[in-house]
């Protein structure tokens, strides 16, 4: 993978903070350096936290109680179900007696084999030459092998297909600017970089035929919990007409969760919207600032969600169980 190594009992992570300007690797050599890659979104995007901390589970387990390893590593980011799922996952085989790194591997594995699938599902639905919009980054850097918002862009080009992505620029962490426009650039995909305000002018222009994001938290009416910014991209794409697909594993979806409502959205420091990639700070120390990292999108906005276990579209209070329930 292309954000995670295990090798030699030594688990590194590209540090994505640093992208594009540097490619380090960091490693992990405790809970606590577990705990602030995924606070500092050293590594993030949903199915690659959840890939790490099955990892980290596996690892530090050795010296800590794995319940309490659980809880902690769980309470670093609230909001994308695939850490807590992956982090339940290890516990569970250790409950079996079954060995844990093998169990870390299993769920990495399975994960570049759900974003294959996806990534075919959703280039089912996308003709050669479509301009797609694309917020925050849902790429390899995102999860493992092709992503899931990006998966059919890279599969298609690895098919032939041309495909001219516009990516939101995604205040204010800028995963689009730093993360997508990077991956797209080196898998030789025609990307133009765009500020989040500028989608309504791209759609207007007929600059985009679909737009391709990833998620962090599908509830059983088919809300999505998604980047920051994106719920904007769905409302203008539903007022242009144009199809808005979400893309993620079938374990983002919580049918613990009724609605977007039950959702618990991650706020962040103020810091990152006035200070973090300035120069100077852009406004007033004093200034109050509102930095939820997560919105919900409503499920009217949503053309279809697309799983590894395909193609599921509205009603999703019943389509999501009658698919992912069988
Ligand atoms: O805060 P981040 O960078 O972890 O947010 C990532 C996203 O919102 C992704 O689009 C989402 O996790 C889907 S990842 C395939």
């Amino acid at each position: 993978m292309i954000n995670l190594k295990y090798t030699n009992q030594k688990l590194l992570i590209l540090d994505q903070t640093l992208l594009p300007n540097e490619e380090k690797w960091v490693e992990i050599k405790n809970k606590e350096d577990a705990y602030e890659a995924i606070k500092k979104l050293m590594v993030r995007g949903a199915p690659a936290i959840g890939i790490f901390a099955g990892y980290c589970m596996a690892i530090f387990s050795k010296d800590n109680d794995i319940h309490e390893l659980k809880k902690y590593l769980d309470s670093a980011r609230p909001t994308a179900v695939n850490l807590s799922w992956a982090t339940k996952r290890i516990v569970n085989a250790f409950e079996n007696g079954k060995n844990l790194i093998d169990e870390a591997v299993a769920i990495q594995n399975e994960d570049i084999e759900m974003c294959r699938k996806i990534s075919e599902f959703g280039l089912s639905l996308l003709k050669d030459g479509n301009g797609i919009l694309t917020h925050c980054n849902a790429g390899e850097l995102a999860a493992s092998r092709y992503g899931t918002g990006l998966g059919p862009i890279i599969l298609g080009k690895e098919k032939g297909y041309n495909f001219k992505v516009f990516c939101d620029e995604t205040r204010p962490l800028l995963q689009g600017a730093r993360l997508t426009s990077y991956e797209l650039e080196k898998a030789g995909v025609d990307v133009t970089l765009i500020c989040d305000n500028m989608a309504g002018y791209a759609m207007k222009n007929g600059l985009i035929d679909a737009v391709l994001v990833g998620c962090d938290r599908v509830a059983a009416n088919g809300d999505v919990a998604n980047k920051i910014g994106t719920s904007s991209a769905a409302v203008l794409a539903k007022y242009y007409n144009i199809p808005f697909y979400v893309l993620g594993p079938y374990s983002t979806v919580d049918f613990t969760c009724k609605s977007g409502d039950d959702i618990v959205i991650e706020e962040r420091n103020s810091d990152e919207i006035k200070e973090m990639y300035f120069e100077k700070p852009t406004a007033l120390k004093q200034t109050r600032c509102l930095n939820p990292s997560f919105d919900v999108t409503d499920n009217s906005l949503i053309t279809a969600i697309i799983t590894d276990k395909g193609i599921i579209r509205p009603p999703y209070n019943i389509n999501l169980k009658e698919k992912l329930n069988d």
